[in-house]
Order: C-alpha cells, then structure tokens, then sequence
C-alpha cells in the first residue's frame, strides 16, 4: 500500500513514516522544512513543497499516485495562534482543503488526520469521550475542528473515507531510530523540562498552581510517540477493512499533573533544575484526560509504552542525543 505523508520531516510524521517503512508500507514525505529537518526524512522519497500552493501539492499526489494520505503538516503552537490567528487558518484550513482536493482529484480514498484534543476546548466530562462537544478556545484548536468538520462534510458526498485521530500530550521519543523532537522553542511540558535539565533554558516556568487539581498544577494525559504512530496504522486498517470513517481519541486514560512532571523528571535526570511559579496561561483547561476505550476497542491498537517513566527515560535520552549532535540542531 502507498502513503503519502504530509508534515513527515516533523515530530510525529517522520516517526509514523519510518514505522510504516519498517512494516513494508511504500511512502512518499511532502513538507517544506519550515519547522521539519532533513534528517529526519531518513532516506525516504521527498517532494519538497507547501500546502499552501496547490499545484505544488497536486503535481506531488499525482506522481505518487498514493492509496492512503497522512496529513501531519500544520502550524502548531496554540499561543502563536492567538497572537496571529491568519497564519494558522491559512496554513492549517486552507493547506487541508488543497490536499484533500487534490486527494479528491486523483481517487486517493483513504485520509488520516492529525487532530487534537485542544478541538474539545474545556470540557464538562472527564476522561474526555469522543462524543463530548467540540467549542475549541483557541484558534489551533479551531482550524482542526474545521478541518474535520471539512472531512465530516465531503465524505458524506463523495467516495473519501477519513480516520481522524484527536492526540493529547504527545511526548517520548526513539534514539535506536534518532527519531524525537527537535523543536528550538518547543510549547511540550516535557521537552521544556528536560531543556531546563540540560541547562539549555533557564528554569522551567509552572503556569498556574491554583488549578482544583490534588497540587493546584494542571493533568494531562501523556502518549508515547511509539504508540501514538501505531495508532495511525491501526485505524488506517479499520477504517479500510470497515470501509468506513470514523474519530478516535488517543490517549492512555491516565492523567499526570505539571509538578508530578517535574518530579520524576528530577529522579530520571539526576539534576536538581530549577523551577519557578508563574500565573495561569489564558485557556488551559485544568484536566484532560483521553477516554481512548474506543481506540482499544474498534481497532488492534493497545499500549505498549504508556509508563511515564518510559516516556520521559526515552524523551531524555534523546535530549542529550540532541544535544551531543549540534550538526543536527542547534538550540
Ligand atoms: N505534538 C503534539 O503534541 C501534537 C498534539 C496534538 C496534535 N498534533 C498534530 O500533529 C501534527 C504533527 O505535529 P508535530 O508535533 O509533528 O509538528 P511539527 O511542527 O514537528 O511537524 C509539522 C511538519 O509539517 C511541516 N509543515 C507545516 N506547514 C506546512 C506546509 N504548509 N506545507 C508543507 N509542510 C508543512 C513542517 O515543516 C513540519 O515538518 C500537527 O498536525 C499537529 O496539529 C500534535
């Protein structure tokens, strides 16, 4: 089967592509580098280009000629899309609907969206369920929702089947593969904790500890890179085998607070880093947590790496990588 990937000289796309590469899926990357590195596309096939051009994209389907798209490529980082809301519905809207029509235009029926759970804004139920309303507080959030809302429409009227995965904190890395995170100012809890430990930031800020949480720190539920790409293949198989779309939640169901990050984040690293106390940041809701039973139910998907430990051992590991290798990034 041929996938064409969006977005995989990044984080999540760049391991999703060597995972599929390694289970004899035939792929093709398409990213423009912005935010992506050139080490990370491994020695896989490359168009370099921008979603945002059309013919760009068009002419890149069209030579693949792929059975499935992964759309990974957007903006990401839900501060800069409050400060400057254009970029991201341009980028993460518009960039969407020229792939999905060149999707349209060349028969490709299956399509895999990276979604998130920033589309559920501050939701009533926890753990949050697939079934919970969607009133994004952000307009990262926003552009996803309407992105799926886009898939929800035209798969409705046309042959295009969509599986749309909503992430929550994805973290963790994998330096067997020297795959992980090399963001220069990363927004996750767990790569900026693991900076202050290197002493590649200052200190790590904890925004806001009177939260009605058990600490007054905000939970988050925390996924491996490992089995969030897993994921991808697996609802790849449902949604092809049921021949059917479908949305899906992909968590672990457990939740962890900032200080409880912080904490064995100081065990693992050894390094007594320093911390500082800052006030709320505007729209974090106080605890999301995945219900994901449906993930585990519909599809072969099952955790295999959800100790925090595990994720924070592999996600230090790959700092210090990082940190040994300046040809690869530079902080
Ligand atoms: N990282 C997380 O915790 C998280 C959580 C929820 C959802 N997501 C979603 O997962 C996806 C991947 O996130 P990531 O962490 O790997 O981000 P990333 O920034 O590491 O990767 C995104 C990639 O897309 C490329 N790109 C961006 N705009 C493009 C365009 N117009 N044309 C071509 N390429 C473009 C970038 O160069 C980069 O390589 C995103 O859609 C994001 O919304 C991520």
């Amino acid at each position: 089967m041929k996938i064409f990937i969006t977005g995989g000289a990044g984080y999540i796309g760049s391991y999703v592509a060597y995972l599929l590469r390694n289970q004899d899926y035939e792929i093709a990357i398409f990213d423009n580098l912005e935010n992506g590195h050139r080490w990370a596309l491994k020695d896989s096939r490359f168009y370099f280009g921008d979603l945002r051009n059309f013919n760009q994209i068009l002419d890149a389907i069209y030579d693949f000629k792929p059975d499935a798209i992964m759309h990974f490529a957007a903006y990401i980082k839900v501060e800069e899309s409050v400060n400057d809301p254009y970029k991201y519905y341009e980028n993460n809207v518009l960039g969407s609907l020229n792939l999905i029509k060149a999707a349209l235009l060349n028969k490709v029926k299956y399509f895999i969206f990276s979604s998130t759970a920033a589309v559920y804004g501050i939701p009533k139920n926890i753990p949050v369920s697939e079934n919970e309303t969607c009133m994004p507080i952000n307009p990262y959030g926003q552009s996803k929702l309407m992105v799926e809302n886009i898939l929800k429409d035209i798969s409705k009227s046309s042959f295009l089947k969509f599986g749309i995965l909503r992430y929550f904190n994805v973290a963790g890395a994998d330096v067997k593969a020297k795959l992980g995170q090399a963001n220069k100012k990363p927004t996750h809890l767990i790569t900026r904790v693991l900076r202050a430990a290197l002493g590649k930031i200052p200190y790590i800020e904890i925004y806001g500890t009177d939260y009605p949480t058990k600490d007054g720190t905000c939970i988050r539920d925390y996924i491996h890179i490992k089995d969030l790409a897993q994921a991808h293949i697996d609802v790849l198989n449902y949604i092809k085998e049921e021949d059917k779309s479908d949305i899906f939640n992909v968590g672990y169901g457990k939740g962890y607070s900032v200080k409880e990050i912080i904490d064995i984040a100081k065990k693992i690293t050894k390094i007594d880093f320093p911390v500082k106390v800052g006030k709320r940041r505007k729209g974090d809701p106080p605890i999301l947590i995945a219900n994901a039973e449906k993930l585990k139910k519909l599809t072969n998907w099952e955790p295999k790496y959800n100790k925090i430990e595990t994720i924070i051992e592999d996600a230090w590991e790959w700092e210090k990588y990082l940190n040994s290798n300046p040809t690869l990034f530079e902080y």
